[in-house]
């Protein structure tokens, strides 16, 4: 089973590159989070030995939802990051994974059930290998991550989901450098929406984030909620190479740190 931690870096550099420094065996609890935030990265293809503990810690519901799955790679990402997930806040809460229980805001957000309810927040993300969790005390928060596929129309899909101005951002870049451009601007949307709860019932087209990769990235302007550019941070998170990652919370000062879960 699952040794936990590999600390390989904070947001002091997740904006450039990040930095390697390892400090093993970092095991997660609840002071150390304090002000923090922790990103977990999980590779499926590393834990899929770990399956069958992570699926004896289901819920019936969660079982039930595993054998919808009509493929086994998204089973197999839907068992590991919610086993993990399980995991991971039986150690910060100190209690056992599978006494944990979620439900499901109207939005379908997860989030822990009473009374543990108010003491973290999550929120998780999957895309090809890969599974991202983020944890923290109190601030509502959301992630994402995206493998990036080069075999589809871009830029068709760009203007069905990016405002205005964010389209002219990408096609005014040059053609070499608009795929990482519109996955840095997929992942921040699609983490803003999660942070938020409401999920794709907030319109894409309604708010601006910024897309070019060496910049901080940043929440420029919202339609449905004038107030959330105050209150919103967004970060981009290391991932893996041809993946594209990106953290959004209700905070605008945290530090993060990402570990790799293994
Ligand atoms: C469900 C949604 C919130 C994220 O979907 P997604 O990107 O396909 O999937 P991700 O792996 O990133 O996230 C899924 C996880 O988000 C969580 N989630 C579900 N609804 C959520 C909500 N309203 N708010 C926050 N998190 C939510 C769940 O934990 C879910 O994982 P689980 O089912 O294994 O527990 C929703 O935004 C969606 O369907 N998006 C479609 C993609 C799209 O059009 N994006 C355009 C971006 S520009």
């Amino acid at each position: 089973m699952a040794k936990f931690s590999c600390f390989i870096g904070s947001n002091k550099v997740l904006n450039t590159s990040m930095n390697t420094t390892t400090e093993r065996n970092q095991k997660p609890n609840l002071d150390s989070l304090s002000d923090n935030v922790h990103i977990w990265l999980i590779s499926f293809k590393k834990l899929v030995s770990d399956y069958h503990d992570f699926y004896a810690m289901l819920s019936p519901d969660e079982i039930e939802r595993a054998h919808q799955f009509r493929f086994a790679k998204d089973r197999n990402a839907f068992v590991i990051t919610r086993g993990a997930l399980r995991k991971l806040i039986s150690h910060y809460l100190s209690i056992q994974a599978i006494d944990i229980s979620f439900r499901y805001t109207e939005y379908d957000k997860p989030v822990l059930r009473t009374p543990e309810n108010n003491t973290i927040q999550f929120n998780v993300s999957h895309s090809g290998d890969y599974g991202l969790i983020a944890i923290s005390r109190c601030s509502p928060l959301g992630i994402d991550i995206e493998e990036m596929k080069t075999d589809l129309d871009l830029m068709e899909m760009a203007q069905q989901v990016f405002s205005g101005s964010e389209y002219q951002q990408l096609i005014q870049l040059p053609e070499a450098k608009r795929i990482q451009a519109f996955y840095n601007g997929w992942t921040r949307k699609e983490a803003y929406i999660k942070g938020d709860g409401k999920g794709l019932s907030i319109p894409l087209k309604s708010f601006n984030v910024s897309l070019v990769d060496k910049e901080q990235p940043i929440l420029l302007a919202t339609a449905h909620d004038e107030q959330a550019c105050d209150h919103w941070s967004i970060y981009n998170i290391n991932t893996p190479e041809n993946y594209a990652g990106a953290l959004a919370i209700k905070s605008k000062k945290c530090q993060i740190k990402l570990f790799i879960y293994q």
